[in-house]
């Protein structure tokens, strides 16, 4: 099998390239990807002189390249994405283009060349916020409610690749993934931050009071969940991916402290981001079910492997947090307190 993953030099695409190569090593991937801030080819130095892999640096909503890369692909795998919320609220217009019109140029791409199945990486935040006191989880009947430019730009997304299936009859597919952590991930999400700025001796800014929930899956595990997905998921369905781990912001930053021993007077309280989704839960009894899939690794197990993986590749991020983001930490930091 040939699969094109787009987005593959990001931090989840990254980790699943890694691991369809190791799991799949008969399959042939092609990682389509623009190199935006959040993508990193040192991500990938593991499988770079692997035959059956190759990198294109393209942009998905170059119709074109797209078109031409498509003509002998069997499976798409799309994760290329502007994912940060924070920077959605100050610059929404490229997630408008990525996430909704690159799909768009995709999706076409897949149709004219008879894709054999489209995979859609989405995200739970399509359907808002939950209660914070409440029983109630998304489920795949969840209605679309989303807040914020990053997450309605998603359910744009989420709707057109449907549309391609009602439409057009395209073999889709869609996992919609709570919030991942794990190595790779770019220090502007809240672990990866939390943890480099730790061990640089720096504070950790949480948002309002810390009392937000998100329900964290070690990413590894959101690759099984493609991978059962491809293998055995049903084509025109939605799967819902979740840790059944829903843990409060300032739970899970203390537990960062706890596992590196630094004092929590490094905890920084700062202004809340506009629109903060409260609490996001997911019911994952579909995928179980049907697919047996169950996240493998425990919170705190998976956690403090990652805090481990930021500890022992230090240049990695050290790179990462020098110039440009520089820029975006001061602009989205400063002032707030
Ligand atoms: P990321 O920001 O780390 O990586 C995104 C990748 O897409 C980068 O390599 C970037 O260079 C590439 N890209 C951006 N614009 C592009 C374009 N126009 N053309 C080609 N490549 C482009 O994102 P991530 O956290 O790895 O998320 C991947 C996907 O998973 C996204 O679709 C996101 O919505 C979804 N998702 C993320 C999470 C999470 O917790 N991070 C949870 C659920 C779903
Ligand atoms: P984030 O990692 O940005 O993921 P998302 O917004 O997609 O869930 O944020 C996770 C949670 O952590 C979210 O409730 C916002 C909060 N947060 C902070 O408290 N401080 C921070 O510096 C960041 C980046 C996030």
């Amino acid at each position: 099998m040939k699969l094109l993953v787009t987005g593959g030099a990001g931090a989840i695409g990254s980790n699943f390239i890694q691991y369809w190569l190791k799991t799949h090593p008969e399959d042939e991937v092609v990682n389509l990807d623009k190199l935006t801030y959040a993508g990193n080819l040192e991500n990938l130095k593991a499988v770079e002189n692997n035959p059956k892999y190759q990198f294109v640096k393209g942009d998905i909503c170059d119709t074109g390249l797209v078109g031409a890369l498509l003509k002998d692909i069997d499976t798409v795998v799309h994760f290329a994405a502007e994912s940060h919320v924070d920077r959605s609220i100050s610059g929404p217009a490229v997630f408008v283009q990525t996430n909704i019109v690159g799909t768009q140029v995709l999706l076409d791409g897949a149709v004219k060349n008879n894709v054999k199945r489209f995979h859609h990486v989405s995200t739970d935040e399509v359907f808002g916020s939950l209660e914070l006191v409440s029983q109630e989880k998304f489920n795949e009947n969840s209605l679309y409610n989303p807040h914020s430019p990053y997450s309605a730009s998603k359910a744009a997304s989420d709707h057109l690749v449907r549309a391609y299936h009602d439409t057009y009859g395209l073999p889709i597919t869609i996992t919609n993934c709570s919030n991942n952590f794990g190595p790779y991930f770019f220090p502007e999400k809240l672990f990866p931050l939390a943890i480099t700025n730790l061990l640089e001796g720096k504070k950790v800014p949480v948002y309002g009071e810390g009392l937000n929930v998100r329900d964290w899956l070690y990413v590894e595990d959101h690759c099984r969940a493609i991978d059962l997905v491809l293998e055995k998921g049903k084509v025109g369905e939605t799967y819902l991916v979740g840790g059944n781990n829903e843990v409060p912001n300032i739970e899970a930053v203390k537990l960062i402290f706890k596992i590196l021993g630094r004092p929590e007077t490094m905890i920084e309280y700062v202004k809340d981001r506009p629109g903060h989704d409260l609490r996001y839960g997911i019911d994952a009894t579909k995928i179980k079910e049907e697919l047996g899939w169950e996240p493998k690794h425990t919170f705190e197990e998976a956690l403090r492997e990652t805090v481990e993986w930021y500890r022992n590749n230090e240049s990695w991020w050290k790179k990462i947090k020098s110039g440009e983001y520089l820029e975006y930490y001061k602009k989205q930091y400063d002032g707030k307190r």
